[in-house]
């Protein structure tokens, strides 16, 4: 079997892994080949406690197993978890050959996987199109390797940095084209997180409104101070997750320890999400929780829509705080910038390397 041969059926699972959001586990696809290289079966991880895409590929393929090929995105677990290690299971059904798209960084596999299937005597090919198979879920490797969840800042200003007016009003700056790609964030992510001041002025309800969307909701999240919750506001019917210091009375509270500030200390506040299985996190939120992010260096990429408006004076920029010097303005690396409607959109990534946007 040719390498164009594993690199197209490598192409096919990592189109079987992307149509699932299994977080807090990994996207995965998986398919299976006979010796001259056609598909016999085909799997994804769907969910978590959910059979994991080697075993589904294995079980629709029966006795067919023996002698083939797995081409998988991901290298395949040696862990008891929920379900047992899919290495037993590829072992037992007699594949001869593994090709692997993206070594697993979680420290139980880690390249374990990969040993134990050479160790029974199978043949593994390793990093076949794996650019592509992290680039599937960067929240997972991001999270596996740092701890944090992957933090993607979202911003709507005039074109010269305005979020909001003095007066607080905001909706909309940005056109109709805009606020439908902000949309496809919101289902790409498995939270929307706002600061309390965001909720209160804004009233949101933080989901995805797409003509013809069915997928997930993100989970709705608010970071709050201590200062009172609004009595009625649309997002109690969501049942969001309020992060604070103290058990609140809305919604479903995390407690973080409070920083120097007296504010939720927010790494805490970033790692408890990723605890709850929310890996990959959009921020929508306002300036102040955006600055305190920012600073806190807890900001990893970002989808910035400038609007074709000019506010002309100061109202609220992106991030709150104060800019002292020039040298505190950070470089970033400008990933992807085009024209949605009348407006741009500016994706942007912290550090070289880091994760794709688009
Ligand atoms: N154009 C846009 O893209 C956009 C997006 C979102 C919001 N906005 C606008 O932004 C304005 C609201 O922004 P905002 O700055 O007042 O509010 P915000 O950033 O949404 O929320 C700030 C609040 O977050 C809470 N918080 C909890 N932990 C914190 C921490 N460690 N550091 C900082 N804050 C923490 C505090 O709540 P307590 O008050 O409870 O102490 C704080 O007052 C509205 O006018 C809204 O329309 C614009």
């Amino acid at each position: 079997m040719d390498t164009e041969r594993l690199r197209e059926a490598m192409g096919r699972a990592i189109e079987l892994a992307r149509s699932h959001r299994p977080h807090p586990n990994p996207r995965v696809g998986a398919v299976l080949l006979d010796p001259e290289g056609r598909l016999i079966s085909e799997g994804a991880h769907v969910a978590p406690g959910r059979p994991h895409a080697e075993v589904v590929a294995l079980s629709a393929a029966g006795s067919r197993s023996r002698g083939a090929t797995m081409v998988v995105t991901l290298e395949p677990c040696a862990h008891t978890g929920r379900t047992p290690p899919c290495v037993d299971a590829i072992v037992g059904a007699g594949v001869v050959r593994v090709v692997v798209g993206a070594v697993d960084p979680d420290p139980r596999v880690s390249g374990a996987g990969i040993r134990r299937l050479r160790d029974a005597g199978i043949e593994v090919v390793e990093h076949v199109l794996s650019a592509e198979c992290e680039d599937l879920d960067p929240a997972y490797f991001h999270h596996r390797r740092t701890g944090r969840p992957l933090l993607t800042l979202k911003t709507a200003s005039t074109l010269d940095g305005q979020t909001a007016a003095a007066d607080g009003t905001s909706q909309w700056i940005t056109g109709p084209a805009a606020r439908r790609d902000a949309h496809r964030l919101r289902a790409a992510a498995d939270a929307v997180v706002v600061g309390a001041g965001t909720l209160r002025a804004d009233d949101p309800r933080l989901t995805v409104r797409l003509d013809g969307y069915r997928g997930p909701q993100p989970v709705p999240v608010v970071v709050a101070g201590s200062a009172p919750l609004p009595e009625r506001a649309r997002l109690w019917e969501r049942d969001p997750i309020i992060v604070a210091t103290e058990p609140r009375e809305r919604g479903r509270t995390i407690v973080v320890p409070a920083g120097p500030d007296g504010l939720p200390d927010l790494e805490a506040a970033v790692r408890a999400l990723a605890a709850e299985g929310l890996l990959d996190l959009l921020i929508e939120g306002g300036p102040t929780l955006a600055g305190a992010l920012w600073r806190r260096g807890l900001i990893d990429r970002g989808v910035t829509y400038l609007a074709a408006r000019i506010a002309g004076g100061e109202g609220r920029g992106i991030f709150g705080g104060v800019f002292s010097t020039l040298g505190d303005a950070r470089a970033i690396r400008l990933r992807d910038v085009r024209r949605v409607g009348d407006d741009l959109r500016v994706a942007w990534v912290v550090d070289e390397g880091a994760f794709p946007i688009a």
